[in-house]
């Protein structure tokens, strides 16, 4: 079949000229990658780095004794720590609304470390030093006032979603909240509890704009095993939420820079 006249004269116009797309930026392996081996001393810093401006007022709401920011540089940040264990409460902070840039959150991951009861409370025996760090030692003022909610497992996502949405009142707009969190089999039910926390901070307004996966460097050992039912767990993560602005959709957000506008 023959072109018609005018098909022919339009292929004979070459298409306008496109402006060239110019690709910035160069080729490296130096970058933030999403999986680590090794401690929280090693991976916090690079997190802070990726997400966090230097001059950024950061809260550490559960300091415990300072791990994570061993290797951060000092003088980058202004740190407001806290910490049951000294008297402050993080689903209770000193801080006004909107005042933070930043704040991290790493409370006791695991059930058996909220128990009231000393006998059953996790941690015994070899894993003492461990109940000490994550409890405040001895004992645990939250679960012995009543004020950590549910039992079990809930108990510990009751006291991460308490503290979210305190983080949520204090940080400014598009603040960020860096959560460290680890999995748990408890009551012979597998709980999943970095997918739970992002759920649940994404109903109080947080979009969820990295993930980080720490793999213990050592290996962990059972105390007791008869017969193993779960793969046992030799990984944590580092959530990092940004605050949305009241108003808009979570589902909608796009990650955006943190501008620190000082008065
Ligand atoms: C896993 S440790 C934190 C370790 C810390 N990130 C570090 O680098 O050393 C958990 C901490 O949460 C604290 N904690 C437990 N419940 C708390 C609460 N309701 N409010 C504030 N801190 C709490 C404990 O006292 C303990 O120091």
């Amino acid at each position: 079949m023959s072109e018609a006249p005018e098909e022919k004269a339009a292929a004979a116009v070459p298409p306008p000229a496109r402006a060239k797309r110019v690709q910035g930026g160069v080729a490296t392996a130096d970058v933030v990658l999403s999986a680590h081996s090794g401690g929280n001393a090693e991976l916090f810093p690079r997190i802070l780095a990726l997400h966090v401006p230097p001059g950024a007022v950061i809260a550490d709401v559960t300091y415990g004794q300072g791990i994570f920011w061993q290797r951060v540089p000092p003088g980058r940040y202004t740190l407001l720590p806290s910490d049951l264990a000294t008297g402050t409460d993080c689903r209770a902070l000193p801080h006004a609304d909107a005042s933070l840039d930043a704040l991290v959150l790493d409370p006791p991951y695991m059930e058996g470390l909220l128990r009231p009861k000393a006998a059953t409370r996790g941690g015994l025996g070899s894993h003492a030093g461990l109940r000490n760090y994550y409890a405040a030692g001895g004992g645990h003022p939250a679960t012995a006032q009543g004020l950590a909610g549910g039992r079990w497992h809930q108990a510990v996502l009751d006291l991460y979603l308490a503290a979210a949405a305190e983080a949520r009142r204090t940080l400014r707009d598009h603040g960020i909240l860096i959560v460290k969190c680890q999995d748990e089999v408890s009551a012979n039910r597998q709980e999943l509890t970095h997918v739970q926390i992002i759920t649940g901070l994404a109903e109080l307004g947080f979009y969820a704009r990295d993930l980080f996966l720490l793999v213990r460097a050592n290996r962990p050992g059972v105390a007791r095993l008869l017969r193993q039912v779960h793969a046992r767990k030799n990984h944590s993560y580092f959530l990092v939420f940004q605050k949305v602005p009241a108003g808009q959709a979570v589902g909608r957000y796009r990650t955006r820079d943190l501008p620190l506008h000082r008065p």
